[in-house]
């Protein structure tokens, strides 16, 4: 996800925009899932939640590494200002992987949990909050 298409802020934007809507889809699944408690519900969420920590990891953090590479340092050397707003965005990121750790480690005890659904509804609404921000900053039009 690394290359042209972080520079460009329709391209850039677009990424997120997919990865917060699929995020939401998937989370919404999971909700309805763990509501209707159909037959096989656990199973049925704990796949769930392995393709929402699945869909968080390789999209979200990947994007989110790559921007690390080479992106930010490049846009703090264009404008050095950028420095502190960049290093709160790096805190956004770190947020992400923190979260998914600790959902990783949740998935390792018994059926998903009321805590497990706080931890991805916080990750979505960080995810939406930051991408926000992170075109407000770096893609700044006024
Ligand atoms: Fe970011
Ligand atoms: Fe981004």
């Amino acid at each position: 996800m690394s290359g042209p298409s972080l520079y460009k802020l329709d391209a850039h934007r677009s990424i997120h925009d997919g990865v917060v809507t699929e995020g939401r889809d998937l989370l919404n699944l999971l909700l309805k899932v763990r509501r209707e408690k159909l037959e096989n519900h656990e199973k049925h969420a704990r796949m769930t939640a392995e393709a929402l920590i699945d869909h968080w990891e390789t999209r979200l953090i990947a994007h989110a590494d790559s921007e690390e590479e080479n992106f930010y340092n490049e846009k703090i050397k264009e404008n050095p200002e950028l420095a502190t707003p960049l290093t709160m965005l790096k805190r956004d990121h770190d947020l992400f992987r923190t979260i998914i750790d600790e959902v990783k480690q949740l998935m390792k005890k018994d059926k998903i949990s009321d805590e497990m659904v706080d931890y991805f509804k916080a990750i979505y609404v960080l995810a939406k909050i930051h991408n926000q921000h992170e075109e407000g900053y770096l893609f700044d039009q006024h």
